[in-house]
């Protein structure tokens, strides 16, 4: 696929943190892809790398001070908050995403981020405390809503020996979310701009008495990760979410369901949108619950469950006569005869595209999928990719459809 971000011009402003390290490796994936980098260092970030080895990897001139004489003179700081495509903070201290959500200006890299007239890509990386502590809970929100873009963190172990969210994401995934930005015309107006994008993710729990549900081993990355691709993308997106261990994307309208038929109120209460995606494994049956718990029988054996089968979602609002989203797309998780399966299933649930995957190889909880497109149209197979590479794929794949197709757009 021809990359559509092509030599664009990257400040990538490098703060305090021990993810510093990885901006390095970001600098080198970036010039590869043939973006030029400028680097912008801040006194705490100075503490982890040097300016020698940025200039090296990015050889151009390392910025770090807003009082430099010789720096002023030969591009301002403002023109240099002007002169990129698009502004990469990685890693973004709890620091840095403080003095941006209030607007503070004390150094060269605060006060680049309050001249810039571009977009702002940040990719967190902190403690988990410092991550889940409600003033950087605050200062994420007012960051989303003055339009920030925002890749991770991811959960995982941290330096520090912490577990939880709080880690830089991975330079492969901020390339990729770089690119979907960056496939945003000027202005922030997007390939989606002006489009709703509803998006199911996770799993569905469905109680069998009070303390027991059945369940299944979905994830949510892949549904998080298009619900982040679509907004990156310029959509307004709502993301309808079962009960998952990650956490809710910045900037991201999440409505948290448990069971298949609340999914379903969810969805037709975000309705109308020009695109629905069903990438959440919705459970086929649910139990007939008892309000009690079931004990188990002294005299042995095991209870009867009754089964129901749930609603589909997928083909319910395929079905939609009035408000059907121009474009409806479900998901085939197979382990076996994937595309067969695929085909029938883009027949039977009347939607647009299925986005077809083996999961009998480890795609369950794991960061990379490899995915088949199945539509009308035949089959188009991608290469093995990370989850949010795949997102950005298919928001690409689903804004250009829309393009070409803005006579079926809901209401
Ligand atoms: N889906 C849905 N509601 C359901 C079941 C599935 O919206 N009750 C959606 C999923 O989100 C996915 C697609 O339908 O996009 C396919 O799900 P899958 O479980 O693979 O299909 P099933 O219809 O359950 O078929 P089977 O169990 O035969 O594989």
């Amino acid at each position: 696929m021809k990359r559509a971000s092509i030599g664009k011009r990257i400040l990538l402003i490098i703060s305090g943190g021990i993810a510093a390290y990885k901006a390095l490796e970001l600098i080198r994936l970036l010039r590869g892809h043939g973006h030029g980098v400028t680097c912008v260092l801040t006194t705490n970030g100075g503490q982890f790398v040097t300016p020698l080895s940025l200039q090296a990897l990015s050889e151009g001139k390392v910025y770090t001070d807003l009082f430099s004489l010789t720096d002023e003179s030969e591009m301002g700081h403002i023109q240099l908050s002007r002169s990129a495509d698009l502004v990469v903070v990685a890693p973004a201290s709890a620091d840095i995403l403080a003095k941006m959500a209030t607007g503070l200006a004390n150094d060269l890299a605060s006060t680049l981020l309050l001249a810039t007239d571009k977009s702002v890509l940040v990719a967190p990386a902190m403690n988990v405390r410092m991550w889940l502590h409600p003033a950087t809970r605050r200062n994420v929100a007012r960051l989303s809503a003055d339009g920030a873009l925002f890749v991770g963190p991811e959960d995982g172990e941290m330096a520090c020996g912490e577990y939880g969210p709080g880690r830089m994401s991975e330079p492969p995934q901020i390339v990729e979310t770089i690119r979907a930005a960056l496939s945003a015309p000027a202005g922030g107006a997007g390939l989606l701009a002006g489009r709703h994008v509803v998006v199911t993710s996770g799993p569905t729990h469905e109680p069998i008495d009070p303390v027991r549900f059945i369940a299944n081993r979905s994830s949510g990355k892949q549904g998080h990760a298009i619900a982040v691709a679509a907004r990156l993308a310029g959509a307004r997106v709502t993301l309808v979410s079962g009960p998952v261990t990650i956490p809710d994307p910045p900037g991201i309208e999440t409505r948290h369901v448990e069971t298949a038929r609340e999914m379903l109120a969810a969805v037709e209460a975000a309705l109308p949108a020009d695109i629905f995606i069903g990438a959440a494994a919705v459970a086929d049956w649910r139990v007939e619950a008892t309000p009690d718990k079931i004990k188990k029988q002294r005299e042995g054996g095991a209870p009867a469950l009754t089964l129901f089968e749930n609603p589909d979602i997928l083909a319910r609002v395929a079905a939609r006569e009035a408000g059907r989203p121009a474009l409806v797309v479900g998901f085939a998780a197979e382990t076996r005869d994937l595309l067969r399966h695929a085909r029938e299933k883009l027949a039977r649930k009347g939607c647009d595209l299925v986005v077809a995957n083996d999961v009998s190889a480890g795609v369950f909880g794991a960061d990379e999928n490899e995915v088949h497109i199945v539509s009308a149209k035949g089959v188009e197979s991608w290469p093995r990719l990370g989850k949010e590479a795949v997102a950005a794929r298919l928001v690409q794949l689903l804004g250009r459809e829309l393009a070409g197709d803005s006579g079926k757009s809901s209401p």
